[in-house]
């Protein structure tokens, strides 16, 4: 025995020596340095978003057992300025004891605080937190925390909404709607089983814990999401929109009742890894924040599998097609800045010395932005993650398709006034693309080759005017 572990010590040893120092958690090559991942195992969807006391609750999707789907639970942490994260135990578990990868476990939902203890659930000084869940197959259902959510209990009147058999239901968002004094729930639902009439449906209650059916609008599918929004920031016109699991919303009125639509579907993301997105409750001054999940985003090699999107601030602007929710990184990002750069008014020629002017900078995470006048440019993009000998990753814009590209995304997009602005997160495992203030944007996963961390700001076919031209440094949220 004693050999053994002389000879296992002797090989780990071995192994240290040629392999360096071992990798810390939240350095691995493709761990998000200022998005949130779990330390280990699967993650999906973003559930019971809500602020309190200062903290920002994020929970989500969790398989504790490994690193692919199943066995949902709800992992948890908390923030208070939505960029740096503290992880904390396990929030919510399967019910009725069950150890199935998919019986009875605790699905997506929302989280809202209990500000008049209209469930008497409350027991110190702290309001209740009230999670509604889907215990997939076992109904819709209540779990509250009398602690600012360090723990918490499941409701005794569970299910609060029963699954009737044959049915899908789940994804329960639940908000209070003022003009009519009661809370709404929006529930992905497929009516008996029927995939042709699957949707959103709407409930209402004036308890928490019983609800009413009330309408139902096909053509959507999980995930949902209803809020208000003050169009061009004018609090006298605000507007619904309802969205759906890919984050395609449709603006309209809603009466506490029945959403009716006023626009076709829009498209909130242009990327391949946006999912499930949903907001903040209860966030501080009106604001509307959202976040996201990577889905099937891939981490070949890391213990974890799963990242959030960057948190976004959500306005509704009007555009020559009408109105459009636009988003944009929340401003807590500049608490992360580390070296800047900047270069305005320069005119680039392909083909000249110097003309990339992104030459020198070396940071595996940054946010770029620019403004670019196309002038007699056919092609411009800009090309992170490269080297000598790698490729890299490039964000090219189609001056004459008008059609931004990256990792196989496109986006329609149009230049205002002769100009595209870009605003650009690149971190070790993602790139989300936020273009002309957030009107479009692309969130896509990619996995850059190791030490590749060249820029390259580029032009084909004519000149390009960079009114201005700006890179900070983004610092790791992890290492403080
Ligand atoms: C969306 C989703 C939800 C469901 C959850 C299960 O990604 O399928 O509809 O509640 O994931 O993990």
């Amino acid at each position: 025995m004693t050999k053994f572990i002389s000879i296992c010590a002797l090989v780990t040893s071995i192994l240290l020596l040629t392999s360096g120092r071992p990798v810390k958690t939240y350095s691995e090559l493709y761990r998000p340095q200022f998005h949130f991942s779990p330390e280990k195992n699967w993650m999906n969807d973003p559930d019971g978003l809500v602020y309190y006391e200062g903290e920002y609750h994020l929970f989500y999707q969790y398989n504790p057992k490994g690193n692919e789907w199943g066995y949902m639970h709800w992992g948890h942490a908390v923030s208070t300025d939505l960029v740096h994260w503290k992880n904390l135990p396990i929030a919510i578990y399967p019910d009725n004891n069950s150890t199935d990868k998919v019986k009875c476990t605790a699905w997506s939902g929302s989280a809202i605080v209990d500000k008049n203890n209209v469930t008497g659930l409350q027991e110190g000084s702290y309001k209740t937190l009230l999670a509604f869940y889907t215990s997939r197959g076992c109904g819709q259902r209540l779990a509250y925390s009398n602690d600012k959510g360090r723990t918490w209990k499941k409701y005794a009147g569970n299910p609060i909404i029963p699954e009737a058999p044959g049915e899908e239901t789940r994804d329960p968002k639940v908000f209070w709607y003022k003009p009519g004094n009661h809370w709404v729930m929006v529930l992905y639902r497929m009516p008996g089983g029927d995939k042709a009439k699957e949707g959103i449906s709407i409930y209402s209650s004036t308890d928490l814990a019983h609800w009413t059916f009330e309408s139902h609008i096909t053509g959507y599918y999980e995930c949902p999401d209803l809020f208000t929004l003050p169009l061009d920031g004018d609090s006298a016109k605000m507007k619904w929109a309802l969205l759906g699991g890919d984050g395609s919303y449709m603006l309209g009125d809603f009466d506490g009742k029945h959403f009716t639509p006023e626009s076709g579907k829009k498209v909130l993301d242009y990327g391949q890894n946006f999912y499930a997105a949903q907001t903040w409750s209860n966030a501080p001054d009106g604001k509307r924040i959202q976040i996201a999940w990577m889905r099937e985003s891939k981490y070949p090699g890391m213990p974890f599998t799963g990242q959030m999107s960057f948190p976004t601030e959500l306005s509704l602007k009007s555009t020559p097609d009408g109105p459009r929710i636009f988003r944009t990184p929340v401003s807590e990002i500049s608490s992360l800045y580390g070296k800047k750069m900047d270069k305005t008014d320069k005119n680039i020629i392909p083909g000249l010395k110097n003309y990339n002017l992104l030459k020198g900078i070396h940071n595996e995470c940054v946010r770029i932005t620019g403004v670019f006048d196309v002038k007699s440019s056919n092609m411009f993009g800009i090309t992170v993650r490269k080297s000598r000998k790698e490729a890299g990753t490039e964000i090219s814009y189609d001056v004459k398709k008008q059609l931004l590209t990256c990792i196989g995304s496109q986006m329609p997009l149009a230049p205002v006034n002769n100009k595209i602005k870009l605003d650009i997160l690149v971190d070790r495992a993602s790139i989300e693309i936020f273009a002309n203030n957030g009107e479009k944007v692309i969130t896509d996963n990619f996995t850059p080759a190791e030490q590749a961390d060249d820029m390259e700001l580029w032009t084909h076919g004519g000149e390009l005017m960079v009114d201005s031209l700006e890179v900070h440094e983004i610092k790791s949220i992890w290492r403080e």
